[in-house]
């Protein structure tokens, strides 16, 4: 039966773009992208789910007066929705325990970075400044904590010595883009089985 995910974005959507691609292609067979939610108004994310006809939802956090308030009411519009599987891709809030609970186990991030080395906002800056040798992304499963539910996939690139930034990000993003769409497929295919911090894939 095909899934609906709801994909929650803050920013240009590239990845959800790769979603979007990855259904259209054939790649990705068993999911539709039902709704595109953004905590900014003029997220590209948004204008890229309009462009295919995608329904959007812009919550705005200043309409409500705690984190808590703003899960419970997105959580209602999802299960409204009907949502089966909510991905976060750049998404910057964190998730409260409330939301977290809701969706347990159908809730996925992608970071720029292997985690758990930096976590945060900034995983991309936090590993060049650090020195890295090699990085790279995740996507795992949300629980509670800040980018530190069960990892899912992993895929590590070199640091060049003259990256920036941008350029380490660009790459970074190649991988995402084909790394994330893989993991909501196997979610939806029902290959992913949790075991305490561990995260197993079936063979098929
Ligand atoms: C992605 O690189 C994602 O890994 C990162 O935001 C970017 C969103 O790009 N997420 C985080 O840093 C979460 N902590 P996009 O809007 O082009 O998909």
């Amino acid at each position: 039966m095909l899934k609906r995910i709801a994909v929650l974005a803050s920013g240009r959507g590239s990845n959800l773009q790769a979603i979007i691609d990855a259904i259209e292609s054939g790649t990705m067979q068993n999911v539709a992208v039902a709704l595109v939610v953004s905590d900014r108004k003029n997220a590209y994310a948004l204008e890229r789910a309009r462009q295919k006809n995608i329904l959007t939802a812009y919550f705005n956090s200043r309409l409500f007066i705690s984190r808590e308030e703003y899960d419970r009411e997105l959580v209602a519009y999802l299960e409204e929705q009907q949502i089966d599987l909510v991905v976060l891709a750049g998404f910057m809030r964190l998730l409260t325990p409330y939301f977290v609970l809701a969706f347990q186990g159908r809730i996925l991030n992608i970071h720029p970075s292997l985690l758990p080395a930096f976590p945060g906002m900034n995983g991309v800056a936090d590993a060049l400044a650090w020195g890295v040798k090699v990085t790279g992304c995740t996507v795992h499963f949300v629980d509670e904590g800040l980018d530190t539910g069960p990892i899912i996939l992993q895929e590590a690139l070199p640091v060049a010595r003259d990256d920036t930034v941008e350029t380490l990000h660009q790459r970074i993003h190649a991988l995402e883009h084909r790394l994330y769409p893989l993991a909501i497929s196997l979610w939806a295919e029902g290959r992913l089985k949790i075991e305490g911090r561990r995260c197993l894939i079936d063979e098929e």
